[in-house]
């Protein structure tokens, strides 16, 4: 399944993370792809909002990846944020351990997801944002399995 939705504005992106991440569960693996910029962290803070998480978000640019303690469906959930941006080679993502994350109790939101393409489940859901500066964004949300079909099926009918 493609969805295409269309953001106006950052506020529209961020809302839209709300709306996903009422869906989400644990076990779930996201990979937000788009340029420097095009509003991956955006999207991410509302998957943490809807997601209960208290603290503020960062960008996991120097880090690699954070975690936060959240709540999914009134169940204690930990949703790891990572950013691979700066990572040049595969064998760096198996140093830092990217694939621990993917763990039934952990919702991992991945940006820049393409140098870990070899270890990433087959059932994630892919998210690419398109357009730049204050243009506005076309969202695809991307998955191969029914879950993620029923999934995103709902998300479009939350107005
Ligand atoms: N429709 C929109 N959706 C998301 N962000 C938007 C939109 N319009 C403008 N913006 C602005 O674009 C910027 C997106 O920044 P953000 O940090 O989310 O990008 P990113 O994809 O995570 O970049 P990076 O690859 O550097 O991590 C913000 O400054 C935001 O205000
Ligand atoms: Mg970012």
């Amino acid at each position: 399944m493609n969805l295409v939705v269309q953001s106006l504005n950052a506020e529209n992106t961020h809302f839209l993370g709300v709306k996903l991440g009422k869906l989400l569960q644990g076990g779930d693996v996201i990979c937000l792809m788009g340029d420097l910029g095009a509003g991956k962290t955006a999207l991410a803070k509302g998957i943490g909002s809807a997601l209960a998480i208290q603290e503020p978000m960062t960008s996991p640019t120097f880090t690699f990846q954070n975690e936060y303690a959240g709540v999914a469906h009134s169940q204690p959930i930990r949703l790891i944020h990572m950013d691979l941006y700066r990572l040049r080679y595969p064998e760096e993502v198996e140093i830092i351990g990217v694939e621990d994350a993917f763990q039934e109790d952990a919702i991992c939101l991945i940006e820049w997801p393409e140098i870990a393409a070899d270890i990433l489940p087959k059932d994630c859901l892919e998210i690419r944002i398109e357009g730049s500066g204050e243009e506005p964004r076309n969202i695809s949300f991307r998955s191969n399995t029914d879950d993620w079909e029923r999934r995103l099926k709902e998300f479009e009918e939350v107005s």
